[in-house]
Order: C-alpha cells, then structure tokens, then sequence
C-alpha cells in the first residue's frame, strides 16, 4: 500500500514509521511510505503556507492553494489513492474504518494540518475526513501516524502467524474490549491468574474469555 503524507514537520514520522511493524510493513514491501512537504508548494520567497483567517481571529490557516498542490502531485504518484484529512471536524475515525481502508487495495494521502487548521474549500479536494477523538491536538501529524498505524497493521502479512486481528478490541461493532490478558508468573506479589486458564480447559477458557469481554458503553 502507498501511503503519501503532506506535512510540514515530516521528521515527526521517523520515530514511528522506523520501528517495529510499520518499519517491517515497508522492509517487507507491504507498506511504501513517502512526504510530501508542503513548504516546496509555498507561495513566494517566502514559501508561504498560512495567512490570517477572513473575518478575523486567532491564529493562521493553511492556504488553499499550496495544500492543493500538494495534494495533486500525491494524485499524480497515485491517481487512485484516497485522501484523508484528519479534523476535528470529521467523523470519528473507528476500527471499521481502518479495516474498510485496509481491506481496499487503494493507496492513502494523508494531509497533516497545522495552526488553526485549513482553508475550508480544500475539502473539495478530500475524499474522507476523520477527528481520531474529541480532543484538539497542535497538527494532523499524530492523528495521521494513528490512522496509517491502525491500517498498516491490518495488512496481510504484517502481523504474521502469531497474532490474529480478528480477535480483537473493537471488532464487527467498533464497542466491543477484548477479555483481559495474563502472562506468567502464574502468581505476582500475591495476585493469582484466573484458575480457569491454568487448566488447559480450551472450552472453559473460551467461556470465560466471552464472559470477560466487555463493551466500550
Ligand atoms: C490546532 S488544530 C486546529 C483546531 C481547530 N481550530 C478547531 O478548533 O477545531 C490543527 C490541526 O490539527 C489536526 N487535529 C487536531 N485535533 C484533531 C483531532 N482530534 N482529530 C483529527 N485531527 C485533529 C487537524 O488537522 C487540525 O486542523
């Protein structure tokens, strides 16, 4: 999967996109990641991103005209690839919908906002548009490693034999909390591990597993 991102901070993803399963995703060709920055597409000598918002306030806005750019040279990498803007604007952004943009074989540009957000009219040029909860975060650059960490991971072959997505929080309803999880020692600081997944019962533990599963309300 191609997966481009506009931003102006694009050293913000090495930490992330560098480690771990997402680092694998790309060593193992499954992922492709890029950046966009979207100083190159600044207007002037300046390279001008921003500009005071009409009517006034605090704050700077993205231009339109650099992020539209932007966006279109992402379409000319991959005509195909959807485009998200993360927002608090957007609709909550949920398991199935990571699993609806991992299952499609389309490629993601990942717009990354800045200061007060964007000019309005670059919406017409997005096809999705997600907040990731109802908090207000500095940029879209956290809520873009969230939404390419919950698709990338999703993708076969990067999880690998040992552990099964479908298993887990949030799946079919987007409420569902998977059972809680022991590891050994059978007993810490006096605290047991339920009996019933010591006894080697697949069926009682099965049992007790759906019992202990929760929901998020
Ligand atoms: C400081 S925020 C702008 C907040 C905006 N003025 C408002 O009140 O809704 C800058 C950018 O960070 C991103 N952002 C902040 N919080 C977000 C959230 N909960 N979900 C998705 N994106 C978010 C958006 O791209 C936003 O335009």
């Amino acid at each position: 999967m191609k997966i481009q991102v506009i931003t102006l901070f694009p050293e913000m993803f090495t930490g992330v996109l560098g480690n771990s399963m997402l680092w694998k995703a790309a060593d193992r060709g499954i992922a492709e990641y890029s950046f966009i920055n979207l100083r190159d597409y600044g207007l002037g000598p300046r390279k001008q991103v921003d500009d005071t918002p009409y009517g006034g306030g605090d704050g700077m806005l993205l231009k339109p005209e650099p992020l539209v750019a932007a966006i279109e040279f992402a379409k000319q990498n991959d005509p195909d690839a959807r485009v998200i803007l993360p927002t608090p604007r957007g609709e909550l952004y949920k398991q199935s919908v990571a699993k609806e943009l991992a299952a499609s074989d389309k490629g993601l540009i990942l717009i990354c906002p800045r200061y007060e957000g964007y000019d309005e009219r670059v919406t017409e040029w997005v096809d999705s548009q997600y907040r990731i909860g109802n908090y207000v975060l500095t940029g879209g650059e956290l809520p873009a490693m969230i939404i390419i960490d919950s698709v990338v991971r999703l993708l076969p072959g990067v999880l690998g034999g040992e552990t099964s997505a479908d298993i887990e929080s949030f799946q079919d309803d987007d409420e569902s909390i998977e059972f809680p999880q022991y590891t050994r020692p059978a007993d810490f600081r006096g605290r047991a591990v339920p009996e019933v997944l010591l006894n080697g019962h697949h069926a009682e533990i099965a049992k007790w597993r759906a019992r202990s599963s929760d929901n998020v309300n």
